[in-house]
């Protein structure tokens, strides 16, 4: 029998990337954090992992972390003469996460969830180039974040067939940064029906980097109960329901943030073509919102083009405030699939009748594709972008790998 090495979460801080700025030295509440005229520097014998560094510093440097058997830890003195990072050492099977610790590996759950939500894109993609850095993994099922429920409302018609809410979670003093296109996890309480506590349920945040209301610490989401499964029989959605019913005042306990790929370019003179299905608005809400925040402060931005597709105006999430946004700042294009004595209409059928515009954007190496919402979706909008292209001179089959490996087409469906 072979006895568990404990592996332990250490905390490093990237030379290459790090301003020498100090701010982690100030912010570290038990003095792990120190340096000489080289290098900043954690001593894995004091961190006791709680992050309040990770928001604060501007360059992600201190967002460095390896797996290490606990008694092979980097030594500040080995860290003193670090030009670059370590790469991470391979471990034996047979290792265990320090107690307390949240792995440097998602939990198998995301991971697996996460993988599902990308497989249309061909599996992981760089973000963009001028994406801002991401931290993920915060907090852990053991640690949770716990935010403080500061609004829930309903965003679909008295008479409509769903229930889309939006959820405003405050996270008051606790650090956790979000970038538009990241996802968080939340842990329903209570346990499922083998007895075991309940898995993480992911969802898209709705709002920008800055928080819901801006410079507020909080984000929001835009979550529809689920009352049947994918066959269309009665099924209640555990994560869903339990935040749709949540009133002003009540706790969520909070994981993550996940996501390094499907995030914003940041770049001046950058595209956003988005296509999504009900609450698949989610990451868009935050894009278009961030976007929305600097076009109103006088700052001119690329083109912006969102295709929508709901069952019907009243089922449609934030339909009225995205009615309402100036045509020169977004050009949105709405299909409804159940609206009495209309034709069905998908976003594949909106792409298909804008298709010089899409094909124009598609030409422009500024722009980024994102994808969000029912898997059923990709297939049409695969057969769009392939008929559109062709239509307007461009090679969709040639294209699309050229986008995926330079961060610009990103898909994430359910
Ligand atoms: P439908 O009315 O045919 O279900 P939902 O409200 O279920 O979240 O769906 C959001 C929108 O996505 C609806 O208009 C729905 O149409 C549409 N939709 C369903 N399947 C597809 C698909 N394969 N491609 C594109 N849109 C779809």
């Amino acid at each position: 029998m072979t006895t568990a090495t404990t592996i332990l979460r250490q905390h490093l801080i990237d030379p290459e990337i790090c301003i020498r700025c100090n701010t982690c030295e100030e912010t570290c509440p038990v003095d792990a954090i120190s340096h000489d005229s080289r290098n900043y520097v954690v001593d894995a014998a004091k961190c006791k992992l709680c992050y309040n560094c990770i928001s604060p510093c501007p360059t992600g440097a201190i967002d460095s972390w390896r797996n290490m058997p606990a008694d092979q830890a980097y030594p500040l003195a080995e860290q003193l003469l670090w030009d670059n990072l370590p790469a991470q050492i391979a471990l034996d099977h047979g290792t265990e996460v320090g107690a307390g610790d949240t792995a440097t590996e998602l939990p198998d759950e995301v991971e697996r969830i996460a993988a599902a939500s990308t497989a249309g894109q061909g599996g992981t993609a760089p973000p963009p180039w001028s994406a801002a850095h991401p931290y993920v993994n915060l907090y852990g099922i053991h640690a949770p974040a716990v935010a403080t429920v500061s609004g829930n409302f309903c965003l679909t018609a008295e008479d409509a067939s769903s229930d889309i809410r939006h959820i405003v979670l405050d996270f008051g003093s606790a650090s956790f940064p979000v970038l538009e296109g990241q996802t968080i996890g939340i842990l329903p309480p209570g346990l499922d029906a083998a007895g075991r506590p309940h898995h993480v349920r992911l969802y898209s945040v709705a709002s920008p980097r800055d928080g819901e209301r801006p410079k507020y610490n909080n984000l929001s989401l835009t979550v529809k109960r689920v009352t049947e499964d994918h066959e269309g029989k009665a099924a209640r959605g555990v994560g869903s329901n339990y935040l749709c019913d949540l009133k002003k005042g009540d706790k969520v306990n909070v994981v993550g943030p996940y996501g390094t790929s499907f995030l914003m370019p940041n770049h001046a003179g950058s595209n956003l073509l988005m296509i999504c299905t009900g609450t698949g608005s989610a990451p868009m809400r935050a894009m278009t919102e961030r976007r929305r925040r600097k076009f109103a402060g006088g700052e001119s931005l690329g083109k912006q083009m969102l295709f929508f597709g709901a069952r019907s105006p009243g089922e449609l999430p934030y339909f009225g405030p995205l009615t309402k946004l100036p045509k020169e700042f977004i050009d949105i294009n709405f299909g409804f699939s159940r609206v009495p004595g209309e034709p069905k209409r998908y976003v594949q059928d909106l792409l298909r009748e804008r298709g010089v515009d899409v094909a124009r954007l598609l030409r422009d190496e500024n722009t980024y594709v994102f994808l969000c919402g029912l898997k059923g979706m990709e297939k049409g909008v695969e057969e769009a972008f392939t008929e559109l292209c062709r239509a307007n001179g461009l090679d969709w089959s040639a294209l699309r790998p050229q986008m995926l490996q330079q961060g610009r087409y990103h898909v994430e469906t359910y």
